[in-house]
């Protein structure tokens, strides 16, 4: 016997609705997110672009952070070039705007949906392929563009149902971060161990970052200290005067431990987390006002920020609150053949119907009429037609609407809509 074969772990096989097997993912949940992604971009005027899968390794072991090296999926190809799989999307963002940011107004204002590979540790919320919306704005380095960001974010998730009580962006900085890390006297070439540090500190034990903070020439306590006044900046009081005057003030909180582990941001960062802190990070972004300016190697400065909203924890969360919307039928309209004779000129109607837009359905094989009629009602069709020959011979269309059982008949080139 051959043997079955299976998928990797850390991958998903996407079925349509209702699903076989609860192990299996929602094509038509990921549908769902990806609709309200690309809407609520589109109302906050982001356009699409997209990227090769492909990158040079280099790409990401220039300025991602040992983190996510880590988890690349890399190899040489046949033409002997080292290469990766994305595992995100900003440095190849990076690279576009890096070469043909000239032809675009300033602020850019992009998105994207790309799927990206990271060889992660298999647990909960995190596989080894995911989808991620990215939203980035190119170019304007006020902080207003961090808000509308920001602003962005929390509309994503509230078109999808989500509320201030479901979701919490925690808002960090960089600049507060270095301003504490100089103060203390931190030296200049390990305040990136000092981020790293402060990154772990929720997933790590006290015993073990109070070692690696005395060795950077810092207390816990310190930091600790320093986290709990979770003192807004004036850059960061900027951003929640911004969020509040649209109403948006009860989904942001200050809070400094976050400070995101990839090595490009600068300035202000944040995190989107569920309010009973039972999944991961729902979404993470901020500033990274060098990074286009060292993928272009110097030739472009210009100033970016932007957030990545990965569908694993979304799709997770949605589930968890009930949000995951019902099925919805895509059958609108089932012609029933009930005269085999009849079948060239139902095949007609099918198509005009269909090139009228309506989604249509129809026995590919002759069948027993009640057996189309139950096939109609598990489709969740909202119309049936049946062609049936009059007096004289004419064709008639029998139409029936299987909600208000309403009866039509009309020539077979009329439709029961205007
Ligand atoms: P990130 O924090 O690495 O940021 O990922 C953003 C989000 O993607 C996470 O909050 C999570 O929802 C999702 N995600 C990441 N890794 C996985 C995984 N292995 N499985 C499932 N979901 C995952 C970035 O990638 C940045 N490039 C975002 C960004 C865009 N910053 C500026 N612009």
């Amino acid at each position: 016997m051959s043997k079955a074969f299976e998928r990797l772990p850390g991958f998903r096989d996407f079925y349509p609705e209702p699903l076989p097997h609860p192990e299996v993912a929602s094509a038509d949940l990921r549908r769902h997110i990806f609709d309200t992604w690309r809407e609520v971009a589109r109302r906050y005027g982001f356009r699409e672009y997209d990227g090769p899968p492909l990158e040079p390794l280099e790409l990401y072991t220039a300025k991602s952070g040992a983190e996510i090296v880590g988890q690349l999926y890399h190899f040489v190809d046949k033409g002997g070039r080292e290469v990766a799989l994305r595992p995100e999307m900003t440095p190849t963002l990076a690279r576009l705007v890096a070469a043909h940011h000239r032809a675009y107004k300033k602020p850019i204002k992009w998105y994207t949906i790309p799927q990206l590979f990271r060889y992660e540790r298999q647990q909960k919320g995190r596989l080894r392929e995911h989808f991620q919306f990215n939203a980035d704005l190119i170019g304007e380095a006020d902080p207003a563009a961090d808000a509308e960001l920001i602003a962005l974010l929390i509309d994503t998730l509230r078109a999808l149902g989500l509320t201030a009580q479901d979701f919490v962006i925690r808002l960090s900085s960089r600049n507060a971060w270095r301003d504490f890390y100089a103060r203390g006297g931190g030296a200049p070439e390990r305040e990136y161990d000092f981020f790293q540090t402060i990154d772990k500190l929720e997933r790590e034990t006290p015993e073990v970052s109070a070692g690696k903070l005395q060795a950077l020439g810092f207390s816990l306590e310190q930091v600790r200290e320093f986290i709990q006044r979770g003192e807004p900046s004036p850059e960061l009081q900027g951003i929640l005067d911004n969020l509040r005057a649209r109403d948006m003030g009860d989904f942001v909180k200050v809070d400094y431990a976050v400070i995101r582990g990839l090595a490009y941001y600068t300035g202000p960062v944040f995190e989107a987390f569920d309010r009973q802190g039972e999944f991961r990070a729902i979404a993470g972004g901020g500033r990274y006002d060098n990074l286009i300016h060292l993928i272009s190697g110097g030739k472009v400065d210009l100033p970016a920020l932007g957030f990545g909203m990965g569908d694993v924890v979304l799709g997770e969360l949605l589930k968890a609150r009930q949000l995951a919307p019902a099925l919805r039928a895509q059958v609108e309209v089932l012609c029933v053949v009930e005269d085999e004779t009849l079948r060239p000129a139902t095949l007609r109607l099918v198509q005009q119907l269909r090139q009228a837009g309506k989604a249509v359905e129809y026995s590919l094989t002759p069948a027993k009429a009640d057996k189309q009629l139950k096939r109609a009602l598990e489709l969740g069709a909202a119309l049936v037609v049946t062609l049936r020959r009059g007096e004289g011979g004419a064709l008639l269309a029998h139409w029936k609407n299987l909600a208000t059982r309403a009866e039509q008949v009309l020539p077979p080139d009329q439709w029961p809509w205007p």
